[in-house]
């Protein structure tokens, strides 16, 4: 009979004993599904905000205070925070186009499967057999309906990127049994990667001749053209125009969101590409238009040894696009849709207007005024809209890019495009928050 209580109260204090550990054990499992939810939200929230422009990452305590204080009082952290914020607009990255490119939603979807792309070859009856024949169609369509080159009678030759058809270009100009290297040389200011792309793999067939203003050598050369020009944003032509050299039209920017389409460009070797006509410069690729059938078959069997064709699924990817941007062009008359080249002339046209209204306020920089001209494709005069500012300071600012950093605008000076420091390129093509942060800076900048 004694051992009865006995027996209660050690079966009273098992349970007891087994609810406290049920309860802990529950308490443990929330509370680290808690904290780890906690912490999952956290990497999210951070990823989201980590620093994408330079891409440094931010501390995992400053990233803490940002995602908290952004639900506290989002206005004045935005603004603290975009005070602080370094903008990168040294490369010409064209985010501007995603706000257009999500308007159209699913158009530009495509699906790939996987059987798809499998064979190195596109189409083996032509000269460059990594084409696919969808891209050549889109691209001879699209500059049909845009007006800005002849296609009649030339080769396409598709590349990764237009940045692989400059070297593929100077590789089929370039005589391979020549004592010397041919001089590749371009007007000043020049695309800045050019020297840098000329002389990267020192070359025994071509080498970099500097500005095409002061070459004076007698023998063979290739100049580069571009037009518009990056960085000044004038139309140009090949400045040297002698007997014994080849020339190579870079028309990165003639479309007519940027420019006045005037006629359509036919020269020996031009050169496109999707990273700046439609903005798509993750997809790589960039085509050639080529007179001469030589000159494809070499360009062809550069890119055949550097990289055994063109990625297929880009490719297939940029034919889409650029149908969606042909149609869009002829649809806008039908109100179905907005049309691409139109609605990008809009967003360029404004972004110049609060620029010419910003340097207007500091007097610090000088930019040239561009006469408007006919456009073909709108038919009617439009401006001149380049992809970038061309500044140069003035008040004896012998550094102009050293000044935009101090204000924490990054941005490309003139040494890189063969002129002086007192010039600065810097790009218009950033988000609308990058570009406006751009704007209020310079509104704002003193000496
Ligand atoms: C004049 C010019 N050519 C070529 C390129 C290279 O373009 P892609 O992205 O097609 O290699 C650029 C890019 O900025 C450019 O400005």
């Amino acid at each position: 009979m004694s051992k009865l209580p006995n027996m209660f109260s050690i079966k009273h204090f098992l349970v007891v004993s087994l609810a406290l550990n049920i309860s802990l054990i529950l308490r443990i499992v929330y509370d680290n599904e808690d904290g780890l939810g906690g912490y999952m939200r956290l990497r999210k929230t951070t990823t989201y905000e980590s620093d994408t422009e330079s891409r440094t990452e931010v501390p995992i305590t400053h990233r803490l205070r940002l995602s908290t204080s952004n639900f506290a009082n989002s206005t004045s952290t935005d603004h603290a925070e975009d005070r602080d914020r370094v903008i990168n607009l040294d490369h010409g990255d064209p985010k501007m186009y995603d706000k257009f490119w999500r308007k159209m939603g699913d158009k530009t979807t495509i699906t790939i499967p996987g059987w798809q792309s499998i064979s190195y070859f596109s189409d083996t009856t032509n000269i460059c057999w990594f084409l696919e024949p969808e891209f050549a169609k889109e691209v001879v369509r699209l500059h049909n309906v845009v007006g800005n080159a002849v296609t009649e009678g030339r080769y396409i030759v598709v590349g990764t990127g237009s940045s692989q058809l400059i070297l593929a270009a100077l590789y089929a100009l370039s005589s391979h049994n020549a004592a010397e290297p041919i001089d590749v040389v371009s007007a000043a200011p020049y695309y800045s990667s050019y020297p840098l792309m000329t002389d990267f793999q020192k070359s025994g067939h071509y080498k970099w001749g500097g500005d095409a203003r002061s070459f004076d050598k007698d023998g063979p050369y290739i100049e580069l053209v571009t037009s518009p020009n990056n960085p000044e944003g004038h139309k140009t032509g090949p400045v040297l125009n002698r007997s014994n050299g080849l020339l190579i039209h870079d028309l990165a920017y003639y479309w007519p969101h940027y420019t006045p389409i005037s006629s359509p460009s036919d020269h020996d070797i031009t050169l496109f590409t999707v990273s700046k006509s439609t903005g798509h410069a993750g997809l790589r690729i960039g085509w050639a238009l080529v007179k001469d059938q030589d000159v494809a078959k070499r360009m062809t069997k550069f890119i055949e040894l550097n990289t055994i064709g063109v990625s297929k699924d880009s490719q297939l990817r940029a034919a889409k696009v650029l149908k969606v941007v042909s149609n869009s062009t002829e649809e806008e008359n039908t109100q179905e849709g907005e049309s691409f080249f139109k609605y990008n002339y809009e967003v360029m046209e404004q972004r110049w207007k609060q620029l010419r209204a910003a340097l207007e306020a500091n007097g610090l920089f000088t930019v040239a005024n561009f006469p408007n001209g006919f456009c073909t494709f709108f038919n009617k005069k439009t401006e001149n809209l380049p992809a970038f500012v061309w500044m140069k300071c003035e008040k004896d600012i012998e550094d102009c890019q050293s000044l935009l950093s101090q204000h924490k605008i990054m941005s490309r000076g003139g040494k890189h495009f063969g002129v002086s420091q007192r010039y600065v390129r810097v790009s218009l093509l950033d988000t609308d928050e990058n570009f406006n942060l751009f704007i209020d800076r310079l509104s704002a900048m003193q000496l």
